[in-house]
Formats: C-alpha cells, structure tokens, sequence
C-alpha cells in the first residue's frame, strides 16, 4: 500500500466519525467495534497497514491514523456520557422504556352506522336527497296525514310512547309522542317542498317495545319517498332491486309479497335471498331462503292530498327499512342488543378494513 491509498480510506471513516453523535446505544456499541475492534476494526487494519509503508509515509499516515483514533475515542466517549444523560433524566422522569408499547386507539363507525352510510350512499346515487325530522311528533303527523285512521291500533298506549307535554303552539295535530317510524319526515318534506320530491330518511323510531333479542324500544329506519309524475310500480321494482343487488351482491334475487300499510295502496314487503345460507335455508331464515328486508308501496293518495299534493298529477312510492336489522341480516347477528352495548370485543369483528 502507498501513503496516498492509505490517507484515501480515511474520508469514509471521517463521514463515520461525523454521525457518532446521532447514535443510539446499541449502534455506538456495534460502531465502536467496528471501528477500533482489535481484530476486525476498521482503524486497527489501517494502523497495520501503515507497517508496509516506507519511513515517510510511515510519519505521514501513522500520525494521521492516530490522530483520527483519538477523534473516534473522544467522539465515543461524548457520546456515551450524553446517553447516559438521557437515561438519567428519564428515569428521574418515572419513563419505563421497558413497558409494552400502547396500541394506538383507530376509531370506527359503529355497523349500523356503516350500513346507513352505505344505503344512503347508494341512494344519492339515484338522485335522493337526504331529509330528517323531529323525533318528537304529534299525532297528526306520525298517523293521521299517513292515513291511519282515528281508531289503528298501532295508536294505542301498549304501542306508542306518548309524550306528557303540551303541544307545540301552531303545529299541526293532537298529542305529543316518540315518533313510531320515520313515515313523519314524508309528510314534512311533501309540506314544505312540494312535488317532485325524492328523498331518503334516516332516523330514530321509538316503539313501547320490550329490550330483548328482537326488540329494542329505540330502533333506526330508514325510509325512502319518490314523487313525481308518471311514477309507477316499476320505478319503484327498478329502484329497489337495484338497491339490494348494489348492498348486499351483484346475483342477489330479490321478491315482492303484497301486504298492507295505511299510507300505501298497494303495499309490498321485499324479500332478499338468505344472504348467509344462499338460499338453501338456514336457522337465520327459518329455513325459508328468504330474508325480509323492508317495507314499501305507492303512495296512497289521501297522504299526497294531505300534503297538499295534487293526487290527480302525481304519484309516488314509498319505503322503510331497518337498518339495525339490516345489519343483523347482513352480519348474521343473532341478537339486536349486541348493536346497543358498545362492547369492543364484539364490534372490533364487525369493523372494516383498516379499523
Ligand atoms: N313505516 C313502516 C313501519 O314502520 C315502514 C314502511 C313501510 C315505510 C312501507 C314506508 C313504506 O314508507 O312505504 O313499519
């Protein structure tokens, strides 16, 4: 080796030199090795190189050689001292480095809340707005303009929870009470909009229901209206058809049974095939294949004319769905309260990717 070569190895280490202050205790221990180990250090094989040089080169690059020696040995020592430092003033601070690390908390939407999202999301597609409500009604809103009449049974006290306060001055009709669906924001949106109207509802229903495996007396819905001229039943086997294949899958069949409500004429309810068994029957279709998924019809026209809306020019349907049923269906959860409790253990296997 000649001096020159020698003196070319040394601006490596001098970059090597330069970063010992930025170490960890770890590395400063594999770096002190690896520069002054005494068999394999880098240093150490330059001073044994310097062996092999002539008389001045030998002056020239051993002077160098240990001077840079002593840079790297003072560099090492600073740098210990200051991670001592460090240490002291963390434990004098009560740090434990050697605790486990906390996870760090990812929130999530709750599924009822994701399957609302979703539906809502799949209907603005279409052209709906979105449209909400007071959850404290009056009699006339959440009955008599949907064309129940004065007598329905849905009225009665073991149903409806009526609220024991007077009512709101210049609103429209009778006592107080916890809407029982989302039917009420049809009414409101068709007072104050008009036709054509195409809105989606989601919401909080009350019902004097039992809190058990079915049941809660708060529940979600979310209902749906289409009005404007010329709307048929087919608008409304198009719309609904579509919206099931868009949530749950693109092969899903879907069917229609008649069926009755005071502010539809005629009134279906829609079936989807079983979305856990396929079909075939399974305990969370009672073996039938089918899965009831919401209620719908066309518009009755005394709910339009209460509306104000000319029954002649337009007409409409209409839909509700429950979400916290929807996502039983979907998730194949067995008991609704499962939905209220916010137990961790049990949302952290509904929640979505990246949650
Ligand atoms: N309001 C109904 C209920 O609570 C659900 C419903 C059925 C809403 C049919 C509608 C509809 O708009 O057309 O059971």
């Amino acid at each position: 080796m000649t001096a020159p070569d020698a003196l070319a190895e040394f601006q490596p280490l001098r970059d090597r030199l330069a970063r010992v202050p930025s170490l960890d205790a770890p590395a400063l221990a594999a770096e002190r090795i690896a520069v002054l180990g005494r068999k394999g250090g880098e240093l150490t094989r330059l001073l044994k190189s310097v062996a092999t040089l002539d008389d001045a080169g030998k002056r020239r690059v051993g002077a160098a050689v240990n001077e840079l020696k002593r840079a790297f040995e003072s560099a090492f020592a600073e740098r210990e001292a200051a991670l001592d430092r460090e240490r002291q003033a963390r434990e004098a601070a009560g740090t434990d480095l050697t605790m486990p690390g906390r996870g760090r908390w990812i929130g999530a939407a709750h599924p009822v809340t994701r399957v609302i999202d979703e539906i809502v999301g799949l209907f603005r597609e279409l052209g709906f707005t979105v449209a909400g409500g007071p959850e404290a009604e009056t009699e006339w809103y959440n009955f008599g303009a949907l064309n129940f009449p004065a007598d329905h049974p849905a009225m009665d006290l073991h149903d409806t929870l009526y609220l024991d306060l007077p009512p709101v001055p210049g609103d429209r009709g009778g006592r107080l009470l916890m809407r029982t669906h989302t039917s009420p924001v049809q009414i409101r949106t068709l007072l104050e909009a008009g036709a054509p109207a195409r809105v989606v509802i989601p919401g909080l229903a009350y019902r004097n229901d039992p809190f058990d495996a079915s049941h809660a007396p708060a529940f979600t819905q979310l209902e749906g209206l289409a009005v404007d001229e010329g709307v048929s039943f087919v608008d409304l086997k198009a719309t609904l058809s579509h919206f099931a294949r868009r949530f749950f899958a693109p092969g899903t069949r879907v069917r229609f049974r008649p069926s009755f409500f005071p502010f539809t004429e005629p009134s279906a309810e829609m079936d989807v095939g079983c979305q856990l068994c396929g079909g075939s029957g399974c305990a969370a279709c009672k073996g039938s294949g089918w899965m009831e998924i919401l209620g719908c019809g066309m518009v009755h026209p005394n709910v339009l004319e209460s509306c104000g809306v000319d029954a002649e020019r337009f007409t409409g349907f209409a839909f509700g769905m429950g979400p916290h049923r929807i996502a039983m269906l979907r998730y194949g959860i067995p008991d609704i309260r499962l939905l209220y409790e916010g137990d961790m253990r049990f949302l952290r296997q509904l929640a979505g990717p990246g949650q």
